[in-house]
């Protein structure tokens, strides 16, 4: 007899599945921990939140909650804000759903999707989901090998995923190399280029990638309002490409995938960018910090372009564990078989003191005396 699980389909059955960092009400649950005593460092969030001219926006709109979203407003300030039309966004679920649109959309069995070891691991997910091939290249550095990824695609590829930064290495690749790569790709392998932690990178980094959707057909960047934006619970992100792969995407996607909240939270938060500047220079303070301390610990840590910085351990259960006792959330690695390093994301100065303090008291390294 069958039991449910042959039932599935089995490249489903066979799933490694995502797992997400703790939450603040499950650490709480766990060990009767006061919520708002935790401290969580796990899924680089923004400690600060959202712009204050959010709360405004939704609380404004919740009486209409009987009406389903309209999503016009959004999409007309995203191509305001970057100065394209509004048929070269798609707004979703998070970019998480875009992502598994993308997925849904391009590949199926017989195909393959190349991305790089350690690379954010929803991108094999969503190949395997739809029973397409990963082709998992080797990282060089914890990073993206451009010219390994450029050589392991073949004529059964449609999707390069790349993540920069990537999560979760923190690993940047300068975008001259990124603009190189997609012209040597051929067009018509599609290139996603997952701009999670755009916001992150400083102005001597950062490129308006938003202009090759036009030079390149076969590019599609995605984006999020969960990182600098602070609306990782509000679930919006979005993806940037020419209107012939957004037409697609658009077909596949649920009618009313986002909710009024998030439309109306996301449009608020994208018209304060100098929120957004704060929070930026917030994280890179937080960074010089943290890492600074880390440098007087002599812990090793992978060099960072995101929000978060990801720490080589000995014992990293051990450490983990003490941080729930102590009410500090931090994240484990699992899903990337990283079993010496965790990733901390980078939280308000007192979470980053009272998670420096934490670390020094577990691994019993004093204070050095100034
Ligand atoms: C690289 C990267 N891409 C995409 C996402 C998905 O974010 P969301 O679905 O919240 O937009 C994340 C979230 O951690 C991420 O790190």
């Amino acid at each position: 007899m069958k039991t449910t699980t042959d039932l599935a389909l089995a490249h489903i059955a066979q799933l490694q599945p995502y797992i997400p960092g703790m939450s603040i009400e499950e650490l709480a649950r766990t060990y009767n921990l006061d919520p708002d005593s935790i401290i969580k460092l796990a899924s680089n969030e923004n400690p600060n939140g959202p712009s204050p001219m959010v709360s405004a926006a939704i609380t404004h709109d919740l009486a209409h909650s009987n009406r389903y979203p309209d999503g016009y407003d959004l999409y007309a300030s995203l191509a305001r804000h970057y100065g394209l039309e509004t048929d070269h966004f798609i707004v979703g679920n998070g970019s998480n759903e875009i992502l598994d649109l993308i997925a849904r959309v391009f590949l199926s069995a017989g195909d393959n999707a190349v991305s790089s070891q350690y690379a954010f691991f929803v991108y094999s997910l969503e190949t395997q989901l739809v029973g397409a091939t990963n082709k998992i290249v080797p990282a060089i550095n914890y990073g993206h090998d451009l010219s390994k990824l450029k050589e392991a695609i073949d004529e059964h590829t449609k999707i390069v995923w790349i993540a920069n930064p990537n999560n979760p290495t923190g690993t940047f690749i300068p975008y001259p190399e990124i603009h190189s790569f997609l012209e040597a790709v051929p067009s018509d392998v599609l290139v996603v280029l997952d701009e999670a932690y755009y916001e992150y990178l400083t102005p001597d980094n950062k490129v308006e990638t938003q202009g090759w959707v036009d030079e390149f057909c076969n590019l599609i960047l995605t984006r999020t309002f969960s990182k600098v934006y602070g609306l990782a619970g509000l679930r919006i992100g979005y993806a940037i490409a020419n209107p012939e792969i957004i037409q697609l995407l658009q077909r596949a996607r649920q009618p009313f995938n986002v909710s009024t909240a998030g439309l109306l939270a996301a449009q608020a938060a994208l018209s304060d960018q100098d929120y957004v500047k704060t929070a930026s220079h917030a994280n890179q303070a937080g960074l010089a910090y943290v890492t600074g301390q880390l440098d007087s610990m002599n812990i090793p840590y992978l060099p960072t372009f995101g929000n978060f910085v990801t720490i080589e351990l000995i014992d990293v259960p051990d450490v983990c564990q003490k941080m729930l006792q102590q009410g500090i959330i931090i994240r484990p690695l699992p899903n990337y078989a990283m079993t010496h390093h965790v990733r901390v994301t980078v939280g308000l100065q007192s979470e980053n003191e009272a998670f420096i303090a934490a670390l020094r008291e577990i691994l019993a390294i004093t204070q050095p005396k100034i």
